[in-house]
């Protein structure tokens, strides 16, 4: 199991910086995934990882040696791209052996390797099919037992399920997450699919304009996001400008647009220009019948639409100017009624799900 470490590497087209990482280490047998929108770098990182491109500066060190210098071969990680690329004239066992024989393994080996990787995958019982006698799901795990076969420290996948459809796609999200979970391979994925980030990460990597925006586990990046474009890239949020005031050492919040203060306990971004954000699940539509529970603050909002989604109902209020998003548990059919359109709710505000981001 090996370490691998990326320091100061960037890499420009032209006029265009395609990626600058100052570092970014992927700890042995993580499952680090590379998500961001598309031209934010991704693939570019994947490509250096590998060796198909040059960086213009800094290093590549796998298990604190050198590899930058290294040809992809030499490299000893495994890749899994979109379109597979299979031989078609090939066999599903020459396509996975082929890299074994380039390796100049013993044809015993070489065998014994293929059919142990095909077994992994769960394609043992089709090894002498052709690639275009299997099914885009079934090439695809070919694709994954000739980049295992030869167990390389790190496997390298870029968007690897996004030929797939839907169906496919989560079939080979869980198979690629029990053959993590067996192997114990590394495995650094890129996908601009935040479900699948969520769903098999480790590590997410958040990349935004060729630079690394937040690295964290899945949880810290979609309770904690340190910028806006964390907020608003996984999951929904509303953002909201506020100023900071200091009473008796602690911080307190003033949000103009919704006509609160509220108490901030989290130590606050270092930046002057902040954003309230309220995720739309932790704003309630208050019951009219209970108190306000202590610590929570109340503001008056107007429903401006609501889609019914059955466990949830996704409104649309406004405060004020401000149009807010709120996804309320839906448990009830009287729920419904105080959702119509024009109807004056309390929103209920708890200060301890506000989270603080910059800019
Ligand atoms: N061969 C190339 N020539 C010129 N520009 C490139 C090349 N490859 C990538 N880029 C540019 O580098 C940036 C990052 O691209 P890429 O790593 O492919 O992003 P992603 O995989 O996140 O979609 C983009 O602006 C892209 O246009
Ligand atoms: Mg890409």
């Amino acid at each position: 199991m090996q370490e691998l470490r990326i320091e100061g590497v960037s890499k420009r087209y032209h006029h265009v910086a395609a990626l600058t990482v100052t570092t970014l280490t992927v700890a042995a047998g993580e499952f680090l995934t590379l998500l961001g929108p598309s031209g934010s770098g991704k693939t570019t990182l994947l490509s250096l990882i590998a060796g198909l491109i040059e960086s213009d500066s800094g290093r590549i060190l796998l298990d604190g040696k050198d590899i930058s210098g290294l040809p992809p071969y030499r490299r000893g990680l495994g890749m899994v791209f979109q379109n597979y690329a299979l031989f078609p004239h090939m066999t599903v066992a020459e396509n996975v052996a082929f890299g074994l024989q380039a390796r100049r393994l013993p044809v015993a080996e070489v065998q014994q390797k293929t059919q142990q990787a095909l077994n992994m995958v769960r394609l043992g019982a089709l090894a002498h099919r052709l690639p275009k006698e299997l099914s885009g799901g079934q090439q695809q795990r070919v694709a994954l037992a000739r980049a295992l076969a030869y167990q390389p420290a790190i496997v390298l996948m870029d968007e690897p399920l996004g030929a797939l459809d839907r169906n496919l796609r989560e079939e080979m999200k869980f198979e690629i997450a029990r053959l993590h979970r067996e192997l114990g391979t590394s495995v650094i994925y890129v996908t601009h699919d935040q479900e699948e980030a969520l769903v098999l990460s480790d590590r997410i990597c958040l990349m935004n304009q060729a630079r690394v925006e937040q690295i964290d586990t899945a949880q810290a990046l979609y309770f904690k996001p340190q910028t806006r474009f964390a907020a608003e890239f996984l999951g929904e949020s509303n953002l909201f400008p506020c100023q900071v005031q200091k009473f008796d050492g602690a911080n307190v919040l003033t949000l103009d647009a919704l006509g609160l203060r509220l108490p901030y306990a989290e130590p606050l971004p270092a930046s002057d220009n902040i954003l309230l954000m309220l995720r739309p699940e932790s704003i309630e539509v208050g019951s009219t019948t209970a108190p306000l529970p202590a610590g929570v603050l109340a503001v008056w909002a107007q429903i401006q639409s609501s889609q019914f989604l059955g466990a949830m109902t996704r409104l649309m209020v406004r405060v004020g100017e401000t149009d807010i998003r709120v996804l309320q548990r839906t448990t009830s059919l009287s729920d419904l009624q105080q959702f119509t359109p024009g109807a004056q709710v309390q929103l209920w505000i708890d200060p301890a799900r506000c989270h603080v981001v910059t800019a």
